[in-house]
């Protein structure tokens, strides 16, 4: 299952839905083999941190509050700022120089929090483009949800080159496949017809980009305006967290748009379960045996090791 790649990819991730951080809020959060804290200042501005306090190894995100622009630690109340500087501590004069927490770059846009995950400790150099439709009237703010999965990040990206897949697990039928890959970006577009589970047929068409290794947004621009998010998040070698959720543009009354909204994001859980009972079960191949008929499987994977500057294999 691991294969060769080391650790995790080199980018943006998202760790939470905005409205899940709420003013002064502290959320333990576990990603990358490491705990973390996430927590929003007086400001508003989230923040991550590595969780556990340089004094005596308590984690702040268990008990931790947010007083201003720092959080204080449960166990003896050394406040942290943002930067992971401990600004204070309440029985001492003299902040011992050691009293340092390692920050991650932390951004909160497109209604999502994201972090900034890279093994050799580089800033970012690039960003998340900001999404119009978000925060605009003419659409309905996300509708989404968590899913806890058995699987590595690769299989999930995997799915954008994965044209063999669609009829067989979706039930869809696939008219116009291509993919794009420029720089960070890896962009499949798609036409077909979906066959849903309730019967009938509705022809689609949709553009969809990751920016990153982790960070996708699709455009359908059918009858039916919509985004679509899908975004993972590694826990552990071998877990991850997939969030996916749904912006569509009102039409009509925005209750009734956003019962239509309930059953989109239902039936896109449906699809994703389809692929779960897949991924959960499968092997990875580092080498798989393809066949004319494939997607650029090969493709995707060059460019998808841009994201482990420091393994071998992006050497190669
Ligand atoms: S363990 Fe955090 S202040 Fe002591
Ligand atoms: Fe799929």
């Amino acid at each position: 299952m691991s294969g060769t790649h080391q650790g995790f990819a080199r980018g943006w991730f998202v760790v939470a839905f905005s409205d899940e951080l709420a003013p002064l809020g502290v959320m333990p959060l576990r990603y990358f083999d490491q705990a973390l804290v996430l927590f929003r200042t007086e400001a508003g501005e989230a923040r991550i941190l590595d969780a556990h306090c340089p004094h005596l190894g308590a984690h702040l995100g268990v008990g931790g509050k947010v007083s201003g622009d720092a959080i204080v630690c449960p166990f003896h109340a050394w406040r942290f700022n943002g930067e992971g500087r401990c600004t204070e501590v309440p029985y001492a004069k003299k902040i011992p120089p050691g009293a340092v927490i390692k920050a991650w770059p932390t951004v909160e846009r497109n209604g999502l929090i994201f972090v900034f995950h890279d093994r050799q400790k580089g800033p970012p150099d690039w960003e998340i483009p900001l999404l119009p439709e978000h925060g605009d009237p003419a659409w309905m703010p996300w509708s989404g949800k968590r899913l806890d999965i058995r699987t590595q990040p690769r299989e999930i990206v995997e799915n954008v080159a994965d044209k063999g897949h669609f009829p067989v697990v979706h039930g869809t039928h696939v008219d116009h496949f291509e993919n794009v890959y420029e720089g960070h970006t890896a962009t499949q577009i798609t036409r077909g017809i979906a066959h849903p589970k309730g019967g009938g047929q509705d022809p689609f068409s949709l553009t969809a980009t990751y920016h990153g290794p982790a960070y996708q947004i699709t455009h359908m621009d059918g009858v039916l305006k919509s985004r679509l998010l899908l975004a993972h998040t590694p826990i552990d070698a071998e877990h991850l967290h997939l969030r996916f959720a749904v912006m569509l543009a009102v039409f009509g009354d925005p209750d009734r748009t956003q019962k239509f909204a309930s059953m989109y994001i239902q039936n896109l859980q449906v699809g994703f379960e389809e692929d779960i009972a897949i991924w959960e079960n499968k092997q990875w191949r580092d080498r798989p045996v393809l066949c004319e008929g494939d997607g650029p499987i090969a493709k995707l994977r060059k460019w998808y090791r841009q994201f482990y500057p420091d393994s071998e294999e992006a050497k190669s």
